[in-house]
């Protein structure tokens, strides 16, 4: 028993009237009826956000404000100034590496792995070998290796790891091998560099990827002492195309805007040959936002606390602040579900014969695979034929899927969400069993 009401749960979600198995939640998460509804009753009083002085303009302004308070609460920033909102991760990892592109001095390296999503190598690799070198500038990007149950070998991250590390990127879960590397380590690592910062710290900035991570437990920032922490909603209930990235507030005060434009500038302060930028958050904020994006989005973190009964008050459709107990409770809640359909898929995956899992057996709630014989992509076909929903490919994990020598660089893969139960796990294996 994991204490969540798993029926209860799926009765506010659509799909499971369609009889779908929905276990490619790595990919996208599937939305509460609750978070479309809301959608449509904000329209009728939809206006610009910062742009307008009519009650509708004011009013959205302020639940646009204080979507970005929710979103601090949830991972426990010390407020709204340390959340950049985009797209996507994606579009996270690439904020970062513009706003530290100026930053960069000669001979510096980017230590990443061979674990991550493209989103959090290509940037690097594109920074290192396009964007700079155009610059003058030599800047090294250094991949760790994995071990190999698929983990990133932490001992030789830190062997790459020396007094011209500006940036250590990694993984917070991986979406290929479901490894989590210990961020403790990853930060003892980074403070251990040396590296002189422009600010006057010396130690490396610490990047995690959280896309995998932030949808499975509970990441307090300030706990785990991340520079960087990035993530999409899409993977958390609310596809309406918003991403996060969090970063230190220092460091979004000295670093450079990502994109410039409107609203990012102070008011009035632009002249033929000076420009002065808005405060925190907004100077990250340039053009017209993802309005209603951004507040639904956040109303699925309280709508996901409400639904695992995770808090004594529903928080869904208020405002204002709650405990950062409430994001633990809904997580650990989450967790343990999760971790228990994953436990009763790999069990009884490893049963069937020529079937080769990989990655560790802890591990974020998903799982490769692939059978000798069955090409990843004819397998997913065959599930699909009986209504569970893979996915086959290198899920963007490309690096890892060389790095454990995959040829075609692919596995077959089911991952799971607060909304599945037993049954889907059941019925995903026995079509993995017969395709
Ligand atoms: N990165 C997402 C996945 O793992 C899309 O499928």
């Amino acid at each position: 028993m994991t204490g969540l009401d798993v029926e209860r749960i799926r009765a506010h979600f659509d799909f499971p009237r369609t009889g779908r198995v929905v276990t490619n939640n790595a990919a996208s998460t599937q939305p509460p009826r609750e978070l479309v509804e809301l959608y449509r009753e904000l329209i009728p009083w939809y206006e610009n956000v910062h742009r307008g002085q009519s009650t509708a303009s004011r009013r959205t302004t302020d639940l646009f404000e204080d979507a970005y308070d929710t979103i601090a609460r949830w991972i426990n920033a010390p407020s709204r100034r340390c959340l950049v909102l985009g797209r996507n991760t994606t579009e996270a990892h690439n904020a970062v590496m513009y706003s530290l592109l100026t930053e960069f001095r000669h001979g510096d390296n980017v230590v990443t792995t061979m674990l991550e999503h493209n989103s959090n190598f290509v940037p690097w690799y594109a920074l290192t070998h396009e964007i700079l070198p155009r610059l003058g500038k030599t800047v090294e990007c250094r991949p760790a290796r994995l071990d190999a149950d698929g983990n990133v070998d932490l001992e030789h991250l830190a062997s790459l790891v020396d007094r011209h590390t500006k940036l250590i990127c990694c993984t917070g879960a991986s979406n290929f091998t479901g490894s989590r590397p210990d961020l403790a380590i990853l930060r003892r690592i980074a403070d251990a560099s040396g590296y002189l910062q422009p600010t006057g710290e010396r130690r490396s900035r610490l990047l995690i990827d959280g896309a995998q991570l932030v949808p499975g437990r509970a990441v307090d920032v300030q706990r785990e002492d991340v520079d960087y922490l990035s993530f999409s909603f899409h993977k958390m209930l609310a596809p309406f195309g918003v991403g996060v990235l969090y970063a230190k507030e220092h460091l979004l005060r000295h670093g450079r805007p990502f994109l410039y434009g409107g609203d990012m500038i102070a008011e009035g302060r632009v002249f033929p040959d000076h420009v002065d930028y808005n405060d925190l958050p907004w100077k990250y904020s340039a053009g017209t936002p993802n309005i209603l994006g951004v507040i639904v989005s956040a109303q699925a973190l309280r709508l996901l606390a409400d639904l695992t009964a995770s808090s004594e008050r529903p928080l869904f459709g208020g405002t204002g602040s709650f405990p950062y107990a409430v994001t633990q409770r809904t997580m650990d809640r989450l967790a343990r579900h999760t971790a228990q359909l994953t436990g009763r898929a790999h069990r009884a995956l490893a049963a069937i014969d020529g079937l080769t899992i990989y990655g560790p057996r802890e591990r974020a709630p998903l799982i490769a695979f692939n059978r000798t014989g069955t090409d990843p992509f004819t397998l997913a076909k065959a599930l699909d034929q009986r209504g569970v929903e893979a996915r086959a490919g290198c899920h963007c994990a490309t690096l890892a899927h060389h790095a454990l020598r995959l040829d075609p660089p692919a596995s077959c893969r089911l991952s799971f969400a607060v909304y599945n139960n037993e049954e889907d796990v059941d019925r995903a294996v026995e079509a993995v069993a017969a395709g």
